[in-house]
């Protein structure tokens, strides 16, 4: 009954909105235009009947339960890792997201960090900033003609996907959730054991969302079984990337992992920790990385923005938000 109280009293028409994490200028503009306050710099939530946040926030139990007057947690961004799902539900809060807002810009930077890993555009800055000519040591290999492997085969996977397959990748992935047909659809080798993705691809990227069942997928187990001779029968070594979230991959079997050769790359923007500043990987010359910015683009922030001030809009005028996900709050 509470749950109930709660989302029709989201039918008043000025709403009182912090945001915590930033959002772009014409998105705030747009929300206040449409009548309603906007607190870019909250000193609490109390009082405010929603929510804009991105990762820095976190919603936990207590920060919810500080904030009695919340209806919306609105995450300006796909993962909700960051807030407590089952505290918000029990509060009666709606939490929405953006989800597809940001797919190209995940897409480029996964893409990005491949081509920077097997071409040693990292290393190759860093030894010339060092004062090193260091042509002969980088050789590196190809993308072409190997395979790829996709945890987690969502649409910023399947965006990947279609780009490794241009460059002459083959596509293979693990994701238990995904209807059947896709897999054909994106020409996809599906497979329904994750172990046997890691035997069979020299290149692994990682799409799926931080859950119990995805903590550490990526181990010492799985990066030993990675077959290291390409499809094509190069020796390219074994390579990782990950811009989806901090946690799937075990980051000091990957250290161990770059040490011992068994992983020829590594590439992060998404850490365990974050800010992620005193992270051992940084000091491995076959690790690179990137502060969590693959969503941060001027594209996806303002889609982003206006996506978000969109839902607030029609959420405080009576609509149901399409991005529910704790849709239990609607039952
Ligand atoms: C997301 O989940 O949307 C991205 O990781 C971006 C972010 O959290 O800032």
């Amino acid at each position: 009954m509470r749950m109930l109280k709660k989302c029709c009293q989201a039918r008043s028409i000025m709403a009182r909105i912090a945001v915590t994490d930033g959002m772009a200028t014409n998105a705030v503009d747009k929300l206040r235009d449409a009548g309603h306050i906007v607190d870019l710099a909250p000193a609490s939530l109390d009082g405010f009947d929603a929510v804009v946040i991105r990762s820095a926030t976190k919603m936990t139990a207590e920060a919810i339960a500080a904030a009695p007057s919340l209806r919306l947690i609105g995450r300006a961004g796909v993962g909700v890792d960051n807030i407590d799902l089952s505290a918000a539900t029990a509060a009666g809060i709606l939490v929405c997201n953006t989800p597809g807002s940001s797919t190209h810009s995940v897409v480029e930077m996964t893409i990005g960090h491949l081509l920077t890993s097997v071409r040693h555009l990292a290393t190759g800055d860093r030894d010339l900033r060092a004062g090193n000519w260091t042509k002969k040591a980088l050789k590196g290999s190809e993308l072409a003609g190997k395979r790829i492997g996709f945890i987690g085969f969502g649409r910023i996977a399947q965006g990947v996907g279609r780009v490794a397959q241009t460059i002459g990748m083959e596509l293979h992935g693990f994701d238990p959730y995904l209807p059947d047909v896709v897999w054909e659809q994106e020409n996809c080798t599906q497979h329904t054991d994750v172990n046997t993705l890691f035997e069979t691809c020299t290149h692994i990227a990682v799409h799926c969302n931080l859950t119990d069942e995805t903590h550490h997928l990526v181990n010492a187990e799985t990066l030993a079984s990675m077959p290291g001779v390409g499809a094509d029968g190069i020796a390219c070594g074994n390579h990782l990337v990950s811009c989806a979230r901090g946690g799937i991959v075990d980051e000091s079997a990957v250290l161990d992992a770059l040490n011992d050769g068994t992983l020829a790359s590594c590439a992060l923007d998404v850490f365990e920790v974050e800010p992620a500043t005193g992270n051992p990987l940084l000091q491995h010359p076959n690790f690179h990385g990137t502060p969590h910015i693959a969503a941060a683009t001027l594209e996806a922030q303002g889609r982003i923005g206006i996506e978000m001030a969109d839902l607030l809009i029609g959420f405080f005028a009576g609509t149901t938000p399409r991005s529910v996900v704790n849709r239990d709050v609607l039952d």
